[in-house]
């Protein structure tokens, strides 16, 4: 364990948040306690985890579909390693929703038996590293960078929580037959929205009326969740000063290509470099623009 960093703690090669990390569930992995019918979102970090969060939680419970129930967005589906909030986690009624930033290589092995659902979603890294870069300079709990230039070297060296973002993408996907998982992209959700819940839903085998599938939807729109502060973050910004200035939001732009806005064409290009050579062979579809 190497924990010379202020800001990240790595574990078996793979680096995660240091003060909220729960080692007792990382260093035990295997002892936790799996259900056949725990569901999980497995994401790179900023790749649409609240987003993804939103959707599980309004596809499997009335309440949260209905306004009835008033649990923040994070709490409905809990990071498995960070556990936030402390929850109990084998107090949670069945079916479970958990999230993970954790690499293939270190989730419980019970997995393997392919019972447990696994949605992978990925972002274009050219998006999530636009994100983490406003993301990292607002949270007080990450490395703050002075230029996207900086970031794009500590993103690309692997030196964030979650680590390199081309591991975490091609261990997955290169082990994809070991799990029960299905991948699904930020830009397909965000072009066709419906369409995207109507796939989740055929795989996690759960079929909503068009009514309920409606409530999905208008819930998980980007200007919905920005306006619900459940589902925004303003909580955890508000009330435990999570964030360096007050100035930005976790729910900043939500688009697909924001990164034509921070990337020099030299950037660009040399991003595009690394991408093809670590990529090949990985026949995932990546959108860079609203308009492909
Ligand atoms: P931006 O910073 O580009 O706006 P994560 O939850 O994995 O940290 O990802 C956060 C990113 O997902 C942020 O990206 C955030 O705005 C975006 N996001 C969250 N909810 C969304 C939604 N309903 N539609 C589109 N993007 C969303």
């Amino acid at each position: 364990m190497d924990n010379q960093d202020e800001y990240l703690l790595n574990f078996r090669g793979y680096n995660f948040e240091k003060t909220l990390v729960k080692m007792n569930i990382v260093e035990n992995m295997d002892d936790q306690e799996i259900r056949d019918d725990d569901v999980f979102i497995v994401t790179y970090p900023k790749s649409g985890t609240i987003w993804t969060q939103q959707i599980l939680s309004l596809i499997y419970f009335e309440g949260h579909r209905n306004n009835t129930e008033n649990i923040q967005t994070i709490d409905r589906a809990p990071f498995f390693e960070y556990n936030n909030h402390n929850v109990d986690f084998a107090k949670i009624p069945s079916p479970r929703i958990f999230s993970t930033h954790l690499p293939y290589y270190l989730v419980p092995k019970v997995f393997k038996n392919k019972k447990v659902k696994i949605l992978y979603i990925y972002r274009n890294p050219k998006d999530v590293l636009t994100s983490y870069f406003h993301y990292s300079n607002l949270m007080v709990i990450l490395e703050a960078s002075n230029t996207i230039e900086t970031f794009m070297q500590t993103f690309l060296d692997g030196r964030v929580v979650g680590s390199n973002w081309f591991d975490h993408i091609r261990g997955w996907y290169e082990h994809r037959h070991d799990f029960n998982i299905m991948f699904m992209s930020y830009e397909d959700m965000k072009k066709d929205l419906r369409g995207s819940v109507l796939k989740i839903c055929s795989f996690l085998e759960k079929e909503l009326s068009e009514e309920d599938m409606d409530a999905v939807v208008r819930q998980a729109t980007f200007q919905n969740m920005k306006s619900d502060p459940r589902a925004n973050y303003d909580y955890n910004q508000k009330v435990k000063n999570w964030t360096r200035n007050n100035q930005g939001t976790f729910l900043r732009k939500g688009t697909v290509g924001d990164w034509k806005h921070h990337l020099t064409v030299d950037q660009n290009e040399r991003f595009d470099r690394i991408f093809n050579r670590n990529m090949k062979n990985i026949p995932l579809k990546f959108i860079w623009d609203i308009n492909e």
